[in-house]
């Protein structure tokens, strides 16, 4: 079953609005296979927006980042990374349709509220980076059958 990696930035944590972007995903059928609130390093950023790195809102990138503890969630389905890709919406909050995470929640490009994995590989790689492997649970199989066909699950689980 794919991973990928979540991120609610701090305006969310701020705003006091984790619970509803959390029941969005849960809502949509993606399982929490892991989650937890971090402060977020030099060390860690500057890894996570290496490609970043020599832009010039890099700066003003990693203090936002830092301004609170951010929610780093595990989520996994059939074809998770781009079924989350398209709830989170494009980038700019002021172009994502309304009903994406971004369109209903975000005003601006750089405080776009949240994070998500933009590739089956980088999910991967994200989700080492910011979970140890005892932080990512196996959930078993007990509710897949409500939310896939058997067909499905043949097709992705491996
Ligand atoms: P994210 O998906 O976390 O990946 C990199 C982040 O950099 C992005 O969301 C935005 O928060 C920020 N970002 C991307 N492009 C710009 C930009 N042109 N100006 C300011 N911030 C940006």
């Amino acid at each position: 079953m794919e991973r990928t990696l979540v991120l609610l930035k701090p305006s969310i944590v701020m705003r006091g609005l984790m619970g509803e972007i959390i029941t969005r995903f849960e809502r949509k059928g993606l399982r929490i296979a892991g989650m937890k609130m971090m402060r977020l390093s030099d060390e860690l950023l500057a890894e996570h927006y290496s490609h970043h790195k020599d832009k010039p809102f890099f700066a003003e990138l990693r203090a936002s980042m830092q301004a609170s503890p951010v929610v780093a969630i595990c989520l996994e389905g059939v074809e998770a990374v781009r079924v989350v890709r398209s709830m989170t919406g494009v980038t700019n909050g002021r172009d994502a349709a309304i009903g994406t995470i971004r369109g209903d929640y975000s005003m601006s490009n750089h405080h776009n509220v949240v994070h998500a994995s933009d590739g089956p590989h980088i999910a991967v790689d994200e989700i080492n980076r910011f979970f140890k492997p005892e932080e990512v649970f196996d959930l078993g199989d007990t509710n897949l059958g409500i939310l896939y066909s058997e067909g499905e699950l043949e097709e992705w689980n491996d």
